[in-house]
């Protein structure tokens, strides 16, 4: 009897503990610099997801249906209109949305936020994009909500999906790398969640590591996504440092045809703003993980 109370305490509090998250998020974030901002929220290509371009609408206005195998997604407004965007957030609200993939309200965001590669941003890239989000216009676009198939409609299930795939935070230092080893892999994994297309899923949605960025069938809109492993077979590692140059910056493949799909965004929303240090820091760091053989199929994971 006289236990068995503080292990029931014990319990009910880890539960509290699990199902509530971790109650302290708030960092201590530094001052914005909206300009610094700008060349973040490129990189990180928060323009194409939640803008509704194919019928017109206003940019980070939302609306825009992001379909995946769990449904289709629509992406919220988030301009810094008070009611229908996200004017009313604090910088520590912003924060543990993207880093933590907790709304204000305590909703948990599905991953086709890319918040599972957003939570390894640093600090600062954090508070500037903030700053740059917030001194673009406001739009009052109220969108609609998503259609997701059972059970994937329901929000709760996410826990466990927490549980097995996110892990919050910057990734470790590797001390066998240099710093253009480093920046790199930041712009791979951080701003530019390139895994998020080009890394197949697991079942329940989570990215299975051992392909990474080994390429999938079964990437957004169905779309077959490439290899871009170093292997010389079936991913890019016969590509010269200037054919990588060209697709960053141009969208062009090495054959001279233009990439497509969703490439092609990325590249004009993003990748095409890299300076040329952060553009060689992508490219070493590409160049040196591990080559994996795999040739996806369309429809295949
Ligand atoms: C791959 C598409 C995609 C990209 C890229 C993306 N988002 Fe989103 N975002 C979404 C989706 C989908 C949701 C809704 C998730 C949900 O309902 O669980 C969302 C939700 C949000 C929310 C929560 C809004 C609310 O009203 O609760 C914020 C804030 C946000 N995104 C900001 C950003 C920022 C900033 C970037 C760039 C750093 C970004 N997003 C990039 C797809 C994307
Ligand atoms: C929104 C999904 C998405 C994101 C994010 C994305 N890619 Fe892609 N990528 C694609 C698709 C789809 C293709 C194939 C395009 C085509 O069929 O022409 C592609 C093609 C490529 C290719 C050409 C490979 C080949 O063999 O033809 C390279 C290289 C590449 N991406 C690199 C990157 C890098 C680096 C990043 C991160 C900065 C990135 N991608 C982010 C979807 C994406």
């Amino acid at each position: 009897m006289g236990r068995a109370r503080p292990i029931g305490a014990a319990l009910v509090s880890w539960v509290f503990l699990v199902l509530a998250g971790p109650a302290a998020w708030a960092q201590d974030l530094p001052e914005g610099d909206a300009e610094r901002g700008a060349y973040v929220f490129q990189l990180a290509g928060c323009l194409g997801c939640h803008t509704d371009s194919a019928n017109g609408g206003a940019p980070l206005a939302g609306g825009r249906v992001l379909n995946s195998d769990f449904g289709s997604f629509v992406t919220p407004n988030i301009t810094p209109d008070r009611e229908h965007g996200i004017g009313n957030w604090t910088l520590a609200e912003f924060d543990r949305a993207l880093r933590d993939g907790i709304g204000p309200d305590g909703t948990t965001y599905y991953p086709s936020f890319p918040y599972d590669y957003f939570t390894r941003m640093d600090d600062q890239d954090v508070a500037d994009l903030y700053a740059y989000l917030m001194a673009q216009p406001a739009s009052d676009n109220a969108v609609g909500d998503h259609d997701l198939s059972f059970p994937f409609d329901m929000r709760f299930l996410l826990f466990f999906w927490r549980m097995l795939y996110f892990e919050a935070g910057p990734e470790a230092a590797d001390p066998e790398h240099d710093e253009t080893w480093h920046r790199g892999r930041y712009i791979v994994d951080a701003l530019g969640h390139c895994g998020a297309c080009h890394t197949p899923r697991t079942w329940l949605g989570g990215a299975d590591t051992d392909l990474y960025l080994a390429g999938t069938g079964s990437g957004p809109d169905g779309d077959l996504v490439p290899n871009i492993t170093p292997n010389i077979e079936t991913g890019i590692g016969s590509w010269s440092e200037l054919d990588m140059m060209l697709l960053l910056r141009a969208g062009l493949l090495p054959d001279g045809d233009a990439v497509g799909s969703d490439m092609a965004e990325v590249v004009r929303n993003s990748t095409r703003a890299l300076t040329d240090e952060d553009a060689a820091a992508l490219i070493t760091y590409l160049a040196n993980i591990p080559p994996i053989d795999n040739k996806p199929v369309r429809g295949e994971p």
